[in-house]
């Protein structure tokens, strides 16, 4: 859907407008009448298709969480009495309300959208981008909110410099090809003294080996035949582990044998036990980190007052005033 007035004449189109810039040449964006972007000097258009402004030509790796998020658009979303992502957005960023109300923020590899939710019912005015189709989903999902999507890559971003008070990117880095080189990219777009957090998957529990060796496989698999495969597997490996668990003495020892060599997510919720399976599953890319690492990421950018957060591996730190 095109930009309403409304929108047009909001802060965050105020923002955007003073933001935006051209992925070829650095000049400046102005929106057009599709609610698309063209730039001012060598009028490189950025089409809106879908709901959303597009600065990439595809998907690229990422098209199996285009798949996931339009399969799962609300599975994870809070509402009126389920906050579970803010508790988990807290745990993973260590971010607080104060931090964030009134101020722009950038979402990177925002899916359908549901940190993005906490951050604007907290008070933000939130840009998420994501490399996938998710983009379309999360600007669905948060219509009513100051909140837009882009379809964008975290290593070529449409923002000038120093254009955000607090980026935060959730569970999305180790999903590229280069972890480090994306933690990296983000801090020139941060204003001076703003924030930066991230959550990686974590290095030092080693429960992946397994589902890191069948993802060799899996990952190439088109998404709707891994999802067709994980819906008969995760019930049949969940309830098959259920059952175990109450056999006397060798019950559990089993159960923990199976969960060890077939990892499924064990949630309570059927469809967020489905949701986070395919996840683990289905990316190209998935490395693990240690805060060792990620300190040693954010000392070489020169960030100060660097903090963990409650859920290994979420570091914050700050860009000098
Ligand atoms: C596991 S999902 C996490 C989504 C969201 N942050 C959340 O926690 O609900 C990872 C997301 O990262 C996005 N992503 C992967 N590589 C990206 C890139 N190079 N630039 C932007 N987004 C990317 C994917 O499309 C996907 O939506």
């Amino acid at each position: 859907m095109p930009i309403t007035e409304a929108q047009l004449q909001s802060p965050l189109s105020a923002d955007l407008q003073t933001i935006l810039r051209c992925l070829s040449c650095g000049s400046k964006l102005n929106s057009d009448d599709s609610g698309g972007y063209v730039c001012a000097e060598c009028k490189r258009a950025y089409p809106f298709v879908n709901g959303i402004a597009r600065f990439v030509d595809a998907q690229h790796y990422a098209a199996s969480f285009g798949f996931q998020w339009h399969r799962y658009q609300k599975t994870q979303l809070d509402h009126d009495e389920v906050r579970e992502s803010e508790q988990n957005f807290i745990m993973k960023t260590a971010l607080r309300p104060e931090e964030l109300a009134g101020k722009l923020i950038l979402d990177v590899g925002c899916g359908m959208g549901r940190f993005a939710e906490v951050a604007t019912r907290w008070g933000a005015r939130v840009v998420g981008i994501d490399l996938s189709a998710a983009a379309e989903v999360a600007a669905k999902n948060l219509a009513d909110r100051d909140f837009v999507a882009f379809q964008a890559d975290v290593f070529s971003l449409p923002f000038a410099p120093e254009s955000f008070d607090v980026i935060y990117s959730v569970g999305v880095l180790h999903h590229t090809p280069d972890c480090e080189a994306a933690v990296k990219a983000l801090g020139k777009y941060l204003k001076p003294g703003g924030i930066l957090a991230v959550w990686l998957y974590s290095g030092y529990n080693k429960w992946y080996r397994f589902s890191d060796f069948w993802r060799r496989y899996t990952h190439k698999m088109k998404p709707e035949t891994l999802h067709g495969i994980l819906k008969v597997a995760v019930p049949v490996l969940y309830n098959t582990q259920q059952v175990l668990k109450k056999v006397p003495l060798v019950g559990r020892p089993a159960a923990g044998l199976v969960h060890h060599v077939f990892p499924v997510n064990r949630q309570k919720r059927p469809e967020a036990r489905m949701l986070d399976t395919f996840d683990w599953y289905s990316p190209k890319y998935q490395s693990k980190h240690t805060y060792e690492q990620v300190f040693h990421w954010y000392e070489a950018m020169g960030m100060e007052d660097m903090r963990i957060g409650d859920f290994a591996i979420a570091v914050r730190g700050r860009k000098p005033a």
